[in-house]
């Protein structure tokens, strides 16, 4: 899978993402041997840049956070191809000025007239961009090229701004030259998913009401909430990662087999199982929003939300969010889906535990499984990646003890590949032309239309609960799964 003759621009190039994940991931494609020779990368700011200062920017963007070693020759011949193309969003000489910059690196390096739009902008610029190109002719391709639109979340705050967005951005580009990022999905593991219930037959059979108890979907972070003030504030944790990366989780893990691997049979399905997602009645008693307030993560205090520099003192944001949710379809009805995440939680990590009822009789005296808990399949998104199977086994012995054992698989020990970064395999994907890791406008959609009553409910009813920093969140949390007679795994 090498990329054809084609080139990348990137609108918002001076920003983090461009920075931290999309230079390097350009950069270790190349190192890689996946990009063509001539691949060409514009850049698009408002700077006052010379190609030679862009080029410096990305150079030091990579030698910072690429994957692979800095080679020489590598480096050479990719940079051969940078260009900057100083400009606002509405100017339209620098339009003019991206569209003969095309034109020359068809010529100078044979892009082929194939190139990809990334637009890491916030997204009240979308519309201005995506008009701009139309109007310089930039969003069609000539003589057979492909020109294609790269759009980075936030997708909308609601249903009713993301469908605004998607009617915009359809104007521009066929809908199968649009790719919407969710990082989540470039991760080897989340792709994993898919492999472990459709390539084995051991897995899939208890995959349903019938064995499963219920699911959770955790996603937590050490982190606060950083120099990210302005984005994150007003949207919160639930719109920033559950509506995007755990629903997308939840509908690898729940929805039934494709028909094949291809984008339109992928999509099908997640949108059935994401169209089958039913809220609970009561949402007071079935989600809960939280956000941290002062406490010790790492050995260091940490500041509470309301304290972070750019946080209003009344802001009612939510860092933390937990949502039951069941699925009404044959497979799962009865089966509750717990979803949460936050920052400043414990510990950074992402998995899907799918947990199994508990036998349905035991055959010894009640002491000896007082210590058993229920099976589980743990699907480890990160960090640690890989998946364990918890389940019984007798403590060695004269008497007769059973007891949690867990059965691991790791990446690290059963793999000598290395997994590519997230975004390095999502550019390449691009480039290919490849939809199959790409959320649909309607799964987006979907997710808007799962998340906005909860939203408003949350709006209308009071503050998010407090949780000290370097907790698992709010108590609130634990008694929501604790009416269920549940429990949260502790990762
Ligand atoms: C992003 C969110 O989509 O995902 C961030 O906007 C979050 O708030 C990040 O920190 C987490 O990504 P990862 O890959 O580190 O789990």
């Amino acid at each position: 899978r090498i990329a054809g003759p084609s080139g990348l621009v990137i609108f918002g190039v001076t920003g983090d993402l461009s920075r931290k994940k999309l230079m390097p991931a350009v950069y270790d494609l190349a190192n890689r041997g996946l990009l063509p020779p001539g691949f060409s990368l514009v850049g698009f700011a408002r700077r006052d840049w010379e190609n030679e200062d862009f080029a410096q920017v990305v150079h030091d963007a990579v030698k910072e956070h690429s994957r692979t070693p800095f080679r020489e020759e590598v480096w050479a011949q990719l940079a051969e191809g940078f260009r900057f193309v100083p400009g606002e969003f509405n100017d339209d000489d620098a339009f003019e000025k991206l569209r003969s910059t095309i034109d020359e690196l068809d010529k100078a390096r044979g892009t082929g007239g194939n190139f990809a739009f990334y637009l890491s902008v916030p997204p009240k610029f979308f519309p201005k961009v995506v008009e701009q190109l139309k109007k310089h002719h930039l969003s069609e391709g000539r003589n057979g090229s492909w020109r294609r639109a790269v759009i980075e979340k936030p997708f909308g705050h609601d249903l009713a701004s993301a469908q605004e967005l998607n009617r915009t951005v359809h104007e521009v580009f066929p809908p199968n030259e649009v790719f919407r990022i969710d990082h989540y999905l470039g991760k080897e593991t989340v792709q994993n998913i898919l492999a472990l219930r459709f390539a084995n037959t051991m897995f899939e059979p208890l995959w349903n009401r019938s064995y499963v108890d219920h699911v959770q979907i955790t996603m937590a972070e050490d982190i606060g909430i950083g120099g990210r003030a302005g984005y994150y504030d007003g949207i919160g944790a639930a719109r920033d990662v559950i509506q995007n990366h755990l629903l997308q989780l939840l509908a690898l893990t729940a929805m039934e087999e494709p028909a094949s691997f291809e984008a339109a049979a992928l999509v099908r399905e997640k949108i059935k199982v994401l169209g089958a997602v039913k809220l609970p009645a009561d949402l007071s008693k079935h989600t809960v929003p939280g956000q941290y307030v002062r406490g010790w993560q790492g050995g260091q205090e940490v500041a509470g939300y309301l304290e972070e520099e750019g946080i209003p003192p009344d802001s009612r944001t939510d860092t933390y969010a937990a949502i039951k949710l069941q699925i009404d379809n044959r497979r799962w009805a009865g089966v509750p889906f717990y979803l949460r995440t936050g920052k400043r939680l414990g510990r950074r990590v992402t998995e899907v535990a799918v947990v199994f009822q508990r036998a349905p009789h035991l055959p010894f005296d009640s002491t000896a499984t007082e210590e058993l808990g229920q099976n589980a399949l743990v699907i480890r998104i990160q960090p640690d990646e890989g998946i364990t199977v918890r389940f019984g086994s007798k403590v060695p012995g004269t008497a007769m003890e059973v007891r949690d054992v867990s059965m691991d698989f790791a990446y690290g020990e059963s793999f000598t590949e290395s997994s590519p970064e997230a975004y390095e395999r999502l550019l390449l994907d691009v480039l290919l032309g490849d939809a199959n890791l790409f959320p649909r406008h309607q799964e987006v959609e979907l997710s808007w239309t799962i998340l906005d009553p909860i939203e408003e409910h949350w709006a209308k009813h009071g503050r998010p609960q407090p949780y000290t920093s370097g907790t698992w969140g709010p108590a609130a949390a634990d008694e929501m799964l604790a009416r269920d007679g549940r429990s949260w795994r502790r990762p």
